[in-house]
């Protein structure tokens, strides 16, 4: 263009940059945004996202230096630049500078967004500044408020910044603080839909079927199912994350990580040394569920997830109810209830959907008598999960006060468990017994998870004798030598 004597205007400059981001030719991009600034052309949305893109492939934490090298002050100052700004400090982890941009765009009577407050409070998330989060959170709301009603797409794009600030009111244990945003995010009518955890669908449990933390929380849910079935009152198991019911043991996946070789082999290796009692009883139940699916004799090659172990002592009086949000374990999980369900009449409630939000919501199909409730997030995603787990026993407990709870945990961040055992303590208002058990050699970072535990408020009084007596040879044919079981 220049040889043609034309001069490049904005458009021009929009559509080069953008091209030279799409061949990762951020060089260049950054180049000719410098070109633009010589030519005093101001730079657009197009622009700035190019830009912005090819600052972000630069350098990762560099680039809110690369923002504010380019001179904010000569951009026009609209709230896409200021949101790119925003973002680039998010992604440099600058909190304060993001707060500063916040503040001048407000002074220069810039409208801000659902984009630019999200930023905001995610550079605060990352600073740890969860005061500042969540008054960034009150700020966005009342802006909404106060320009027109909230779109759909403003209530949709609302629910990242409020998990942002739900986390790092977390992470710096103000769980009060988070049970409100929670609160009152529900509250606040943005689509439901939208509110479900950004997480679910994403974790699939055959990876860690028949793993050694697999077995230790199946033991003690068999606990669990004795005592509950000890008493002759009927009682709804309710299974927050029922996964696929089944697992192959052969399958491609299972066979990937072999997770169930230093779990329910080993352990049924070692069975004579547990001697009988509560561990031997689980390894009948595997064996059992083996032989109802029609696997030789002693065969371990089905591995029962908790709504098949469940399956095998809830009584005709009983009833259960299993929640899956993802399709493919759900489809699984339909399958393995028509296998193991022989009496039409005596099938469980099986629901496609949040568990969380339908607690939440109160939607809850089951009478408000005796309860077990089994909340048993994924791994890797229980960061996200944690207000919600809190929130969703204390739901339970205002309903039925005196249903039994079992909560799953990861052992990784000892300052987070401690502050869930506190924060579950004082809600439940009485004792909550704990187990926990680690691995042999565990190391702190490893890819695996090397240790759990399982929380219990209102556990049926024996269930702590029975897990005093089990976990030494639980613990033993594990290799997992690190366990406690304690009243919190
Ligand atoms: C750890 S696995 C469950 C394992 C199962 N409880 C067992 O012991 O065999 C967690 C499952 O929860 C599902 N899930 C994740 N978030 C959910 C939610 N909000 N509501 C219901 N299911 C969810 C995942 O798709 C996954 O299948």
């Amino acid at each position: 263009m220049w040889e043609a004597t034309l001069k490049p205007d904005v458009i021009s400059y929009s559509a080069a940059i953008s091209a030279c981001e799409k061949r990762d030719q951020w060089q260049h991009a950054l180049a000719l945004l410098g070109e633009m600034r010589v030519a005093k052309l101001e730079p657009d949305s197009a622009t700035t996202l190019g830009s912005a893109r090819a600052r972000r492939a630069s350098s990762g934490s560099g680039l809110w230096r690369c923002f504010a090298r380019c001179g904010r002050r000569s951009w026009s100052k609209t709230s896409s630049t200021y949101s790119a700004g925003i973002s680039a400090c998010e992604k440099g982890e600058q909190w304060q500078r993001a707060l500063t941009l916040l503040r001048e765009m407000c002074e220069a009577k810039v409208e801000s967004n659902v984009i630019s407050y999200g930023a905001g409070i995610t550079a605060c998330e990352k600073g740890r500044q969860w005061q500042h989060a969540v008054s960034l959170l009150h700020d966005m709301w009342n802006a909404m408020l106060g320009t027109r009603a909230i779109s759909y797409n403003a209530g949709i794009g609302a629910v990242p910044a409020h998990y942002a600030a739900i986390r790092v009111c977390e992470v710096s244990g103000q769980w009060a603080k988070a049970l409100d945003l929670l609160e009152s995010m529900l509250g606040a009518r943005v689509d439901t839909a939208a509110a479900k955890n950004p997480d679910a669908g994403r974790y699939l449990h055959v990876f860690q079927a028949g793993g050694p933390m697999d077995v230790f929380k199946h033991v003690i849910l068999v606990a669990l199912l004795q005592q509950m079935t000890s008493d002759v009152d009927p009682f709804t198991f309710i299974d927050t994350h029922a996964g696929a019911g089944v697992y192959d043991l052969n399958s491609e996946e299972s066979l990937r990580r072999r997770r169930f070789e230093e779990g329910v082999l080993r352990l049924s290796r070692a069975a004579d040394s547990c001697g009988r009692g509560l561990v031997a009883d689980y390894l009948d139940a595997v064996r059992s569920c083996n032989q109802a699916l029609g696997a030789p004799q002693r065969a371990m090659g089905i591995y029962p997830g908790s709504p098949a172990l469940a399956w095998q002592w809830l009584r005709p009086q009983d009833s259960a109810v299993f929640f899956e949000a993802a399709a493919e374990p759900y489809e699984s999980l339909r399958r393995s209830v028509a296998l193991l369900g022989r009496d039409a009449d005596r099938r469980p409630v099986l629901l496609r959907d949040d568990s969380y939000l339908r607690i939440a919501l109160g939607h809850l199909p089951w009478p408000s008598g005796r309860q077990l409730v089994l909340i048993d997030p994924p791994y890797d995603s229980v960061q996200s999960h944690a207000t919600w787990n809190v929130y969703i026993i204390r739901r339970l407990l205002q309903r039925s006060p005196s249903t039994c709870v079992a909560l799953w945990y990861p052992l990784v961040d000892e300052e987070q468990v401690a502050s869930l055992h506190g924060q579950v303590r004082s809600l439940a208002g009485r004792s909550v017994l704990v187990a926990e058990m680690r691995l042999e050699n565990s190391l702190p970072g490893g890819s695996a998870l090397q240790g759990s535990g399982m929380l219990i408020v209102n556990p049926p009084p024996a269930v702590h004798a029975q897990l005093l007596a089990a976990l030494p040879g639980l613990g033993r044919a594990l290799r997992a030598p690190d366990y406690r079981v304690l009243w919190l």
